[in-house]
């Protein structure tokens, strides 16, 4: 079956590139892109944003250079609703297997008076124009209304008739400034798809940004209410708070799938390598606790957590870090720590411990938890190896009873 003819196939649409190479301090040459796009292939996805040609020089080299590379994603290329943008974009794709012009245009009336000067009769001229230029390159013709949530629905709706019947077979409806809620975003898909008469000729696209740090939410959101491309990044990056990150609507889809049937064609277990990947070309660290890839995202310190996690992994994870490539799961040990974990931990350095050192070794983890981070393996061995030369015989340990309690005991 054609990825057209599945209704529950969403396609995922990667702009890391794009809108997320765009963010301060993501800026990559055109050798790190190219190593990006090679690992988005390998992970799966379907489209791959690989720059905004007419933006400069190295945009246009990059994008040609993927285009020439990597061979099964679509490649697509942005365009401003210009003839030189849109040739340039057309240039930049020659080489490319699939390439798809993506194109652009803010509809709202306040971008319209404010940024472009632009009556909502010359923008729809400019679209149209556009529309049907780059139809005369590539039959794979995206349209993003620029601020689409903001929109008047009316005259969206105008447009996107109009767009369809120009040949546009991608229409994205992007909440540039990351405003909607995930409610009133399903509602607008629906609401939008329901009043478009061509609407069943185009695929519908969402792109959502993460002012409000509902950026996902929000593309679930659109999915429901009918989007099958989902635009997003690696790790979220991109404009100001970023995109909708990719791993967490990809793990949503799968972990929740009684409530969102859907299927992408991503490798789950390729996500954290490539978030890692990222990472090293960009040298901007993800945050610690970020969902899915980020080094806590299963770690655990509480003594009541680690003792759930050794008897049935299932109890604080819903899903395991192997589905989408992290290192096993931590039991980090630290002043949070439980008596379990510490017993663990020593039964997999094969230091077997008796009761009574097993209670002094987990007071001094204790203790040493509270002035630092975590207290690792070396630490352990030193407090182990401490305990045994001592004089003093075997539990008269002479922590601070008061410090004991941090770990929940367990
Ligand atoms: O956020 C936005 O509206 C965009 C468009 C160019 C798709 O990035
Ligand atoms: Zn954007």
């Amino acid at each position: 079956m054609r990825m057209a003819d599945d209704p529950a196939r969403v396609v995922i649409f990667d702009t890391t590139l794009r809108d997320g190479e765009q963010a301060p301090g993501f800026t990559m040459d055109v050798l790190a892109k190219a190593s990006l796009a090679r690992a988005l292939d390998a992970l799966g996805v379907d489209v791959i944003e690989a720059g905004f040609p007419i933006a400069s020089p190295a945009d246009a080299e990059a994008v040609q250079h993927i285009a020439r590379e990597v061979r099964r994603p679509t490649i697509a290329a942005l365009a401003r609703c210009r003839r030189q943008d849109i040739e340039e974009a057309a240039r930049a794709l020659a080489p490319a297997a699939r390439p798809r012009i993506h194109t652009f245009l803010a509809t709202s009336d306040l971008h319209l008076a404010a940024k472009l000067h632009m009556t909502r009769d010359q923008c729809l001229e400019a679209i149209v124009d556009a529309i049907r230029l780059a139809r005369r390159f590539t039959d794979d013709v995206e349209f993003s209304a620029e601020d689409a949530t903001r929109s008047d629905p009316e005259f969206l709706c105008r447009v996107i008739e109009a767009v369809i019947r120009e040949g546009c077979t991608t229409v994205n409806l992007p909440d540039t400034v990351g405003y909607g809620t995930p409610d009133e975003t399903r509602d607008f898909f629906a609401a939008i798809r329901a009043r478009v008469c061509n609407a069943d000729r185009a695929v519908f696209s969402t792109h959502c940004h993460d002012d409000l740090g509902l950026a996902v939410a929000n593309s679930l959101a659109a999915i429901q209410g009918g989007a099958r491309q989902v635009e997003c990044t690696i790790n979220g990056i991109g404009e100001r708070a970023g995109n909708a990150a990719l791993e967490e609507i990809v793990m949503a889809l799968r972990v929740r799938r009684n409530r969102l049937p859907y299927d992408t064609g991503i490798k789950a277990e390729a996500l954290y390598e490539t978030s890692q990947l990222l990472t090293s070309l960009t040298q901007e660290a993800v945050q610690a606790n970020k969902a899915i890839v980020g080094r806590n995202a299963f770690a655990h310190e509480a003594g009541i957590h680690q003792d759930g996690m050794l008897k049935d992994p299932r109890t604080y994870e819903i899903m395991r870090p192997q589905d989408v490539g992290q290192p096993a799961a931590q039991l980090v040990l630290g002043r949070h720590s439980g008596r379990h974990a510490v017993q663990q931990r020593c039964d997999t350095l094969g230091l077997r411990v008796s009761q009574t050192e097993l209670e002094h070794v987990y007071r001094e983890v204790i203790m040493l938890g509270e002035r630092r981070k975590a207290v690792g393996d070396g630490d352990l061995r030193r407090i182990l190896d401490r305990l045994r030369t001592a004089a003093e015989p075997v539990g008269a340990a002479s922590a601070p009873v008061e410090t004991i309690g941090y770990g929940h005991g367990v």
